[in-house]
């Protein structure tokens, strides 16, 4: 007999772990970080959405007699869960003491990470994968990585790096076309060669999986703590009498669903009763008729397993189409991470109308087998079992214990379809199932049309199939169908059915009548066939230093990151890694969840007298003054009276512990009563609700007196969408009282230590030589963390200093996306007068921007938006006008090339407007109004060393765009339901701030008697590379290899009232002043070299020191002299000018919106670059993340201000699947740029404007498929391009059968 267990036995990185009362309510991700304190495992949503998380799982199948392993996210997986297992994480792959594995050294050296923060996750997903197979194939590579969302890269490295252990991955790197541009340029080619430890990886061997976990997998278990118990039964009559004995059990499988109502409080106690290993649920057999599949088999399990089935079926047979269509619904089910967790029972019995494999289940007419102690029972999938969102017809007392699947009759075909936001691990906008069975003539016999994610559960349709039914599957009754598809999906839904779903699930049909179609040969037609795949590849040319270059010299090499290591083993402390003090506190704020309203009381008794909480934070405990901003003090710390968002701060309940806090906090009960609100530009605009911005005159014509004197004028609006940063570290702060002369140091997330020292400052009523604020890196920031981070750090630090003991505060990512705002939407209004031959001539435009309900920086980024409007085309008269409306939204802030992209991409719009009025093409009308050397702008600036023309050129010919403008032409007139489109755009960006004190750097070199030397200076590390860049500079300034010196933090001890990091502005101030201080230790050694010139570096400092010189030294940087007056709307508000061109190339499907960049090639024009390899970094991630702007990332607010996304499961990033299938990025050569640190130029910005091209392309596309309509005329296209706004672009007539005989 079996014996029960009490103690929970696995093993973490070959460590045995003994629990005795685990809880069962404690995710390994908790346990990890809080319990091992190994936090290399990250926790960047904590919702299974980003796989920052991912760790390997290995256990023994007794059936197989093997060892397996998975990558799972440990956020969704219950540590209960784990009895038997053996936990790999980070740090058991590779560590700086005992050395880097290959996939880490690989990453690295494929400059495969920047901020690191999802690092760790990338490392575990392709650990696993080598476990599981010796060479990969490029797809499963790819496959592997959509669930591991990565802000910084654009993934193209990652790839580079990884595919080094996939098959073919050598061969590929012989392709590469070196030489490309002369002997001194290198085409390369990260890391290659270098991985002698690859193997390691590979062999099973390195996983040491221990013995006596071999038997553990099939006892039973009974684990109790507190209010909770978990059980594991082993059979389904032990199940049956555990859910009769406990009271309030729960059924729990792989839990990735009940982890998250166990997170959010849904359920507070009870009995889990785990199933995974109960002998009747784990069984899959098949027999002519059908599938049976038991619910505990994981769903990657299921797909296993339905592929061995497809084959015995001879490659799915002609009754085994509903196999291949469940492996489809099954391949774009959420991600790896989560097959491998999560199980068909659970999938099944969450009845989620967007489920992907319950669509086809339905549509199949499969069938439950259920249990409970009345006996058996079988049920069809149907609306009948599915009854509601969420709830099933089975009775609390009853088990789903298999699911039985027919196979189709012959004759039929069965396919699945799938729209979503995006491609790779992302819930379905809509998807269906559909199956026709086809008689001896080929006229229908049967059609099923199942839908999910359009009513509350699955369901097929019951009219449609009627109106086939004995028809032939010809156009005609396409037409029919779709008339009643349309009005089944308006009746069943009750009207709320959008077009776009209408359209999409005609789209649908369509492609599966060609499907048939093509399969009875009456046609070949493969234009509605979904978008082609290819793995995706990328090249990068740049100029290598000169042969000559001393080897010590850094500056110009390609470099990894001097914390690549650290990063790269989850080693490197991030905020929420640094230990808990231990009297440390935790402070939760709480969020007013009304737009505007008045607070009529604040009910905080429940709140304080429950469990560990210790105080009580709002206004009238603030110390200092309670108003905090940059330039204007207008955002309460704690609300006073009124709140005026969704996601203000009103007060916060300090605790013991995170989970008090939590719990606390949610007690706290505030009355209001609501006042009107504003929650749109549209809505503003109507009630006059603006902040005091006066547009700062730029005198430059007035257009008004110029249009009437233009061939064409024509008016117009665009507008483009909010942008959620989404840095993958949470926001949060660790403030520590010194509690000796009001001393307190805060560690936060900002990019802006000095204004987090200024805000404390005025918050806290102390000085600011009291206030150290310490950044060791930021996990990206990307201008979010500059001005929000009172936000941050504000609530703690009062609570710090009001009780003497240390305070931590981490915003989980939902709080993040609803408290701290986003890139400005604009809404853009603009009139463009022009000549015939396409010769802009006036333009003048009015900007309206949500800037939320506090000014913060909106402001700053309307001038920005005024000063880059231009764009890269000389326009003779320009006029334009900000207005910055006031919205009850958070406060919106500043994001990676504020207001320039947002302008750029008005001034694209209008030249595509352009061109389309005069009938030329869009590059013969770029390139004729582009600026030239020597060309002044619209405030007066004259552009010199100006490789815009230059950028341009290369990058027409090495894309060959003519060539492949006729391609895509050939193509669209081939497609009728696929599109291409082509098209390259320039790009000027203006870096420098208008105001000139901000450009400004500082820096501190300490040198060391042992020689080495430590630098401190006023940026951030957030990925960028600039403590290795400045570790680069000070190697050439002071003649010593990058080996002696250390950058460890950046704090405002060291260097004093710095400028912010960000504006692409970093390497220049920081770099200029690195080299001011190294020049001034450069002078004082000059004598010491003299008199011992053949002395080394630490005889020269030796020497010093006993001549009592100083070995330290300050730098100031201070690049440019522009300024702006902003009352005369005169002078030079740039330092330089970054250029570029891309060539962008995509594909959509008319039919559902679905799109495909299929290739990028950049050339842009950085001066000489500090660390190409870097710098190249930048350019992929900020095109990658400007892509996602371009496209697929949409925020909505609700009418009652609520922020209508979460996290990363409904706000999307692009994922590896998204970016460009070919990219490549040629940085200019001999293009050096003066007055800037050793000729470089800032890059962080510059190339997230290039990915305007994807709006580019895309708009030609629909324009092809608007020609094909008859629409010739020019169209005003917004961004985001989500699939529903490409496809409502496209006039797709759908097929009706109004005139069918
Ligand atoms: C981040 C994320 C992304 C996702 N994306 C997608 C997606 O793109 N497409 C998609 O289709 N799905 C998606 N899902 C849903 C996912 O498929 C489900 O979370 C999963 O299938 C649930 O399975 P589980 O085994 O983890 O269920 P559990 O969490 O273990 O159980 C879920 C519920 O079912 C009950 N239950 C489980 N088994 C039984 C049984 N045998 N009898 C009776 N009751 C039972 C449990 O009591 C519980 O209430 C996503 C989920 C997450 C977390
Ligand atoms: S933290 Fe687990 S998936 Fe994001
Ligand atoms: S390196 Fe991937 S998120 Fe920063």
């Amino acid at each position: 007999m079996e014996k029960t267990r009490d103690t929970l036995v696995f093993y973490v990185n070959q460590q045995k772990i003994v629990e005795n009362r685990p809880d069962p309510t404690t995710t390994l991700l908790q346990y990890l970080r809080r319990h091992l304190k190994l936090t290399g495992t990250k926790n960047a949503c904590n919702q299974g959405g980003c796989g920052s998380c991912t760790v390997m799982l290995s256990w023994w199948d007794k059936a197989e007699q093997q060892i397996k392993h998975s990558n799972v996210n440990a956020c969704l997986v219950l540590v209960c869960h784990l009895h038997g297992y053996a936990v790999t994480t980070v740090e058991g792959v590779g560590s700086t003491r005992k050395g880097l594995s290959g996939i880490q050294t690989s990453l690295m050296e494929s400059f495969g990470l920047q901020c690191g923060f999802c690092t760790p996750g990338m490392v575990m997903t392709m650990h696993s994968l080598l476990q599981q197979t010796a060479e990969p194939s490029q797809e499963s590579l790819e496959m592997a990585l959509e669930g591991n969302i990565c802000r910084c890269t654009g993934y193209r490295p990652i790839v580079d790096a990884f595919q080094n252990f996939c098959k073919k991955g050598c061969e590929k790197r012989g392709q590469c076309d070196k030489g490309d541009i002369e002997d001194l340029c290198q085409l390369t080619i990260n890391g290659s060669g270098k991985h002698e430890n690859i193997d390691d990886d590979k062999l099973e061997g390195k996983i040491r999986f221990p013995k006596e976990l071999k038997d553990q997998g099939t006892e039973k278990l009974v684990f109790r703590s507190g209010d909770w118990s978990w059980l594991r039964p082993v059979t389904i009559q032990e199940v049956l009498s555990l859910m009769d004995k406990e009271p309030n059990s729960h059924i729990v499988m792989g839990g990735t669903n009940l982890v998250g109502k166990l997170k959010s409080n849904t359920i507070t106690k009870g009995t889990l009763i785990s199933c995974k290993n109960v002998q009747e649920m784990t069984i899959f057999k098949h027999n002519e008729d059908g599938i049976e599949m038991g619910a505990a088999l994981t769903l990657t399990n299921v797909a296993e397993r339905l592929k061995a089935c497809n084959l015995s079926l001879n490659g799915g047979g002609i009754r085994g189409h509903v196999v291949t269509a469940m492996l489809e619904s099954l391949r774009w089910l959420a991600c790896q991470q989560i097959r491998n967790q999560a199980t068909l029972g659970g999938h099944v019995m969450i009845s989620d109308p967007r489920s992907d494999l319950c669509v086809v289940l339905v549509a199949a007419g499969a069938r439950a087998v259920v249990i409970s102690k009345s006996g058996h029972r079988e049920v069809e999938l149907n609306n009948q079992f599915f009854t509601s969102n969420g709830k099933t017809s089975l009775a609390p007392t009853e088990v789903l214990v298999s699911v039985k699947v027919p196979f189709n009759p012959v004759n039929t075909h069965v396919a699945y379809y799938k729209q979503a936001s995006r491609k790779g691990f992302s819930y379905a906008l809509l998807n269906g199932c559909f199956s026709a069975s086809l008689d001896g003539r080929g006229s229908f016999r049967n059609l099923d049309l199942c839908f999910g994610t359009v009513f509350e559960t699955t369901r097929k349709l019951t009219k449609c199939p009627s109106i086939a039914n004995g028809n032939y599957p010809d156009d005609s009754t396409l037409g029919l169908v779709c008339d009643e598809l349309k009005r089944e999906l308006q009746a069943e839904s009750n009207g709320t059915v959008s077009s776009y779903k209408q359209n999409l699930a005609c789209g649908f049909v369509i492609k599966f009548w060609r499907e048939i179609q093509n399969k009875l040969n009456h046609n070949k037609r493969a234009d509605a066939n979904g978008l082609t795949w290819k793995p995706c590849e990328g090249q990068q040319v740049f100029q290598a230093p000169s042969p000559g270059q001393p080897a010590h010299d850094a500056v110009g090499r390609s470099i990894p990151l001097v914390s690549a290591p650290a990063l790269v083993t989850g080693q490197a402390m991030f905020l929420d890694d640094m230990p808990r003090f231990e009297n440390e506190l935790y402070v939760q704020p709480v969020f007013s969840t009304r737009a505007h309203a008045r607070i009529l009381s604040i009910d905080k008794s429940v709140a304080m007298a429950s469990p560990g909480v210790v105080d009580f934070l709002d206004a009238s405990t603030v110390p200092g003054e309670n108003k905090w901003g940059l330039f204007a003090q207008d955002e309460p710390l704690f609300a006073e009276n009124e709140v005026f968002c969704v996601g203000q701060v009103v007060c916060a309940i300090v605790a013991t512990s995170e989970h008090y806090a939590k719990t606390a906090a949610d007690l706290v009960k505030i009355m209001y009563l609501d006042l009107p609100n504003i929650t749109t530009m549209e809505e503003a605009i109507a009630a006059d609700s603006y902040f005091d911005y006066t547009s700062h005159p730029i005198d430059c014509g007035d257009p008004d007196k110029q249009f009437p004197l233009c061939d064409f004028v024509k008016e117009g609006q665009v507008r483009s969408g909010f942008q959620e940063h989404f840095y993958l570290e949470p926001s949060g702060a660790v403030v520590v009282p010194k509690n000796e002369l009001g001393e307190i140091e805060i560690f936060t997330t900002s990019q802006a230590p000095t204004f987090c020292q200024t805000s404390a400052s005025q918050i806290l009523g102390i000085p600011r030589n009291r206030i150290v604020v310490r950044q060791k890196r930021l996990g990206g920031g990307f201008g979010g963390r500059e001005y929000r981070t009172p936000l941050m750090f504000g609530a703690a630090a009062v609570a710090a200093q009001r009780l003497g003991k240390p305070v931590r505060m981490i915003m989980d990512r939902k709080t993040d996306f609803q408290t701290t705002g986003k890139r400005h939407p604009f809404l853009s209004k603009y009139k463009a007068g022009f000549r015939y031959d396409g010769t802009l001539e006036a333009v003048s435009i009015h900007f309206y921007i949500n800037a939320g309900y506090t000014l913060d920086v909106s402001a700053a980024i309307m001038d920005n938006a005024c000063f880059n409007v231009d764009a890269a085309y000389k326009t003779p008269v320009f006029s334009v006008y900000g207005h910055v409306c006031k919205t009850n939204t958070p406060s919106n802030t500043s994001m990676r090339a504020f207001g320039a992209a947002e302008a750029v991409f008005v001034m694209e719009a209008i030249m595509c407007t352009v061109a389309d009025t005069v009938g030329l093409d869009q590059e013969y009308v770029r390139q004729l109004n582009m600026y030239k050397e020597g060309s002044i702008n619209h405030y007066k600036r004259k552009l010199e060393n100006c490789m815009l023309q230059r950028c341009w050129r290369d990058c027409i010919t090495q894309s060959k765009f003519e060539e492949r403008s006729k391609a895509v032409s050939l193509y669209n007139s081939q497609n009728k339901f696929k599109k291409k489109g082509i098209a390259v755009m320039p790009l000027k960006f203006g870096v420098g701030y208008p105001v000139r004190h901000l450009n400004q750097g500082a820096a501190l070199v300490n040198i060391y008697l042992d020689g080495s030397i430590t630098i401190a200076h006023g940026g951030v590390e957030m990925g960028q590379g600039l403590h290795t860049k400045m570790i680069q500079v000070a190697s050439r300034a002071l003649e010593v290899p990058i080996e002696n010196i250390h950058i460890s933090e950046t704090g405002t001890n060291t260097c004093p009232n710095t400028t912010s990091t960000a504006a692409s502005l970093s390497s220049d101030i920081n770099g200029a002043a690195v080299l001011d201080a190294c020049n001034k230790i450069n002078n004082r050694l000059r004598p010491y070299k003299q008199k011992i010139p053949t002395g080394q570096w630490t005889d020269w400092v030796n020497a010093a020191y006993m001549d009592r010189v100083s070995l330290s030294a300050t730098g100031i940087g201070r690049p440019g002299n522009q300024h702006w007056d902003f009352e005369k709307g005169v002078g030079n508000p740039v330092h330089y000018y970054t250029f570029g061109a891309a060539c962008t190339e995509v594909e959509i499907d008319c039919l559902t919106g679905e799109h495909q960049v299929l290739d990028t090639e950049i050339v842009i024009d950085i001066g000489n670059s500090l660390n190409p390899s870097l710098d190249v970094g930048q350019i992929e991630g900020g095109f990658v993340q400007g892509y996602g702007w371009v496209t697929m990332e949409e925020l909505k607010f609700s009418s009652k201000g609520e922020t209508l996304a979460c996290g990363p499961v409904d706000y999307k990033l692009p994922g590896i699947r998204n970016i460009p299938r070919r990219m490549k990025v040629s940085i200019l050569k001999d293009c050096p740029n003066k007055g800037t640190v050793y000729s470089s130029k800032g890059v962080g910005e510059p190339p997230l404007l290039l990915a305007i091209s994807v709006y580019i392309a895309m708009r030609k596309a629909i324009q092809a498929c608007r020609a094909d309509a008859g629409l010739t005329d020019a169209f005003d296209l917004d961004i985001p391009l989500t699939a529903e706004n490409i496809r409502m672009a496209c006039p797709i007539e759908i097929p009706t059968g109004k005139f069918a005989s």
